[in-house]
């Protein structure tokens, strides 16, 4: 009993303690000419949907919801926006090759036709970015039809 309540306390103070180890929330500089959606300039429809699913974590345009104050939930999302931006920054559109581009696009539908993004735990904390089985199918044949 006597080793659990030790824990108990320790585990507090290491909570209290990460709580000084905030995450760094400023938005890098863009150029909004090289948006991805400037750029290909989609139905407006299909625009809020990629901005409301994906441009928290795919593009320089973070939002960040007020649990991203807590440690070390914040430090969990950001780990997302970091991996996120890494592997496509809609922000950074303008700066692909062509190859890139192709390619990103192609992973794009796969990952929207799999339902893999936006991720569930995203979906969970945002419900404007849950896809409905239309909203697949619109940005899907909208992905299609810029390849
Ligand atoms: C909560 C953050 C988050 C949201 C929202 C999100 N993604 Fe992602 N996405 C990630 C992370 C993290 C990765 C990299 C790790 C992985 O593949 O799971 C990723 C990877 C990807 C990749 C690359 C996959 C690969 O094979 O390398 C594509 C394409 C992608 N996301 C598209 C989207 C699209 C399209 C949306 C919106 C419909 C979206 N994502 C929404 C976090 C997010």
């Amino acid at each position: 009993m006597k080793l659990i309540k030790r824990f108990l306390v320790l585990a507090l103070i290491a909570l209290v303690i990460i709580q000084f180890i905030s995450i760094d929330k400023t938005n890098p500089p863009t150029d909004p000419a090289k948006d991805f959606i400037t750029m290909t300039n989609p139905p407006a429809n299909i625009g809020s949907l990629i901005k409301s699913a994906c441009y928290d974590c795919h593009s320089n345009h973070t939002e960040y919801p007020w649990y991203t104050n807590v440690q070390p939930v914040a430090w969990w999302v950001k780990g997302h926006i970091k991996n996120g931006r890494k592997k496509l920054n809609f922000s950074e559109w303008g700066d692909y090759s062509a190859d890139k581009r192709a390619h990103k696009i192609e992973e794009n539908i796969e990952e929207i036709e799999e339902r893999h993004m936006p991720l569930k735990s995203y979906t969970w904390s945002h419900a404007d970015a849950k896809l409905s089985d239309n909203d697949v199918e619109s940005l899907m044949s909208w992905f299609r039809s810029i390849k």
